[in-house]
């Protein structure tokens, strides 16, 4: 598929027909995505793809258990009403043929070890820099989503799901320093979602001649 149809074909689908993703189309987006930039090429980056149902399960409970603590008291219509919101777009996941965790090693430059002795520590000055290793996750992400899709796929890129990183990262066996950044739930689309509303060019770009 030309890059350009790719890009605007990409929507996040939440409903898979319940056909499998087979390992040579989850190894190739992952390929893919291994070819992101990344801040000094250090491939921050992990995928583990989930295809067991079972495991899915265990996620998807552990998610609801969690908002379950965050959020005891949605007794109103309406607080219950987002909670059920929250709950969907947190746990759709589930009935995903596969999804794809990614995980981080946080970076450290050579120089953090000079400027930490003088001054700020890593996370300060990770901070300043907007976090490399972060954004670096996001090229990663991305690549696969548009992967995905040109590999005839729908896909959705999850981070609500993070509130149970803890016992996520337990399930998926992901010890310090490795720290779950995202999830990607993949499968054939079952229905195509209507395309979100985007801002108009002159509302995001900005030429200075
Ligand atoms: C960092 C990030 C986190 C997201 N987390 C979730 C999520 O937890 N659940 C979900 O259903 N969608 C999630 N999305 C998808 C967005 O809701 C979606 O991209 C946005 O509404 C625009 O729609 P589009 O992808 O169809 O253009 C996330 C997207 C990004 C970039």
């Amino acid at each position: 598929m030309e890059l350009l149809q790719t890009i605007e074909k990409r929507a996040s689908v939440r409903k898979y027909l319940n056909d499998q993703v087979p390992l040579t189309d989850l190894e190739e987006m992952v390929r893919r995505a291994g070819l992101s930039p990344s801040v000094n090429n250090s491939q921050p980056w992990k995928f583990i793809a989930i295809s067991n149902r079972s495991l899915l399960d265990q996620m998807a409970q552990a998610v609801e258990a969690r908002l379950q603590e965050m959020m005891p008291d949605a007794d109103s219509h309406a607080q219950s009403a987002i909670k059920t919101t929250v709950e969907y777009f947190s746990t759709f996941f589930r009935d995903a043929p596969a999804v794809i965790a990614v995980a981080m090693q946080p970076y450290e430059a050579i120089i953090d070890k000079l400027m930490n002795a003088r001054s700020s520590g890593h996370e300060d000055i990770n901070r300043l820099r907007s976090y490399p290793d972060i954004q670096s996750i996001g090229a990663a992400v991305q690549t696969l989503l548009l992967s995905a899709v040109d590999l005839g796929y729908g896909a959705c890129w999850l981070s609500g799901m993070l509130v149970a990183q803890e016992k996520l990262q337990k399930l998926l066996q992901i010890a310090d320093p490795w720290k779950l950044m995202a999830f990607v739930a993949v499968g054939k689309a079952a229905v195509m979602p209507q395309k979100r509303d985007k801002k108009a060019l002159q509302q995001i770009f900005v030429h200075i001649p």
